[in-house]
């Protein structure tokens, strides 16, 4: 690292990426707890219009006179994925937020960004990131993920011996999660709302259904563990997970 740039970024304030974990305040690691609770300034994504769910698991920590800077989704369902648009509008609205964030690292500001489960797992964090790196210090703090909240509720271990683990996304195309499911031993299925039909078909396809549980809000108030078999609604809640259990080898 050049001797300008070194000297230079002494002075700018630390960015933390905070793993929160999967809901329930009291599953933050004991750092995460203390730079939560310890912040002059945090950071975190919001659909607009909504408190944001990182920033409501750590509400009962926060200082009363933190600074806040609610990072508002330009989008999310309206414009589908495959949209050129939509790629564009997240670049933007990704670069904007982030500019934002060296602006205050540069005027001597830490910034602690909230992020939900684990930061470096599928999360709209990364995109900052990747952004950031280069220009300010920054620090990730890694969080339980929501697949491990919700494994755990359904008081099933996900993996034995030499199991293979897929981690799959509701978004895929059906003959590549109906590929992919009859290959592997467990499996978790995330972002799965409107995607749900599709999932189950394909889970249907690989001779997976009967062994799929679906888990909803893992450890928060309104957590449910289901059979999907059982499961009657037509879509699921942004957060769910499906999960098929490992049956590999136990001494
Ligand atoms: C954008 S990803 C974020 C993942 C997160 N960074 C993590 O470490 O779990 C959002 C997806 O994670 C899953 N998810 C995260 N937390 C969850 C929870 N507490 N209960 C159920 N699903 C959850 C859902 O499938 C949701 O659609």
């Amino acid at each position: 690292m050049k001797k300008e740039l070194r000297a230079q970024m002494i002075r700018n304030g630390k960015i933390y990426g905070v793993g929160l974990g999967p809901g329930a305040a009291d599953l933050l690691s004991v750092r995460a707890d203390k730079l939560v609770r310890e912040a002059t300034y945090i950071a975190f994504f919001r659909k607009a219009g909504r408190a944001g769910h990182a920033r409501q698991i750590v509400s009962p920590l926060l200082s009363n006179d933190v600074r806040e800077f609610a990072m508002e989704y330009p989008i999310t369902t309206e414009i589908p994925l495959s949209d050129q648009r939509y790629n564009e509008l997240l670049s933007n609205f990704y670069s904007r937020c982030s500019e934002n964030i060296i602006s205050l690292s540069r005027a001597g500001q830490d910034v602690i960004i909230l992020c939900e489960g684990d930061p470096f797992f599928y999360g709209s964090f990364m995109h900052i990131f990747i952004r950031l790196k280069d220009k300010c210090p920054i620090e990730i703090v890694p969080g339980i993920t929501g697949m491990s909240a919700a494994w755990t509720a359904t008081n099933i271990p996900i993996s034995w011996g030499d199991d293979i683990l897929t981690i799959l996304t509701g978004t895929l195309d059906k003959t590549t999660l109906e590929n992919q499911l009859r290959d592997t031993n467990a499996a978790i299925i995330m972002k799965i709302g409107r995607n749900l039909s599709k999932i189950k078909q394909s889970l249907e396809k690989s001779g997976r259904f009967d062994d799929a549980f679906i888990v909803e809000y893992a450890t928060m108030n309104k957590q449910t563990v289901q059979r999907l078999s059982e499961y009657e609604e037509d879509n699921a809640p942004y957060f769910s997970i499906i999960i098929l259990h490992g049956k590999g080898r136990r001494p």
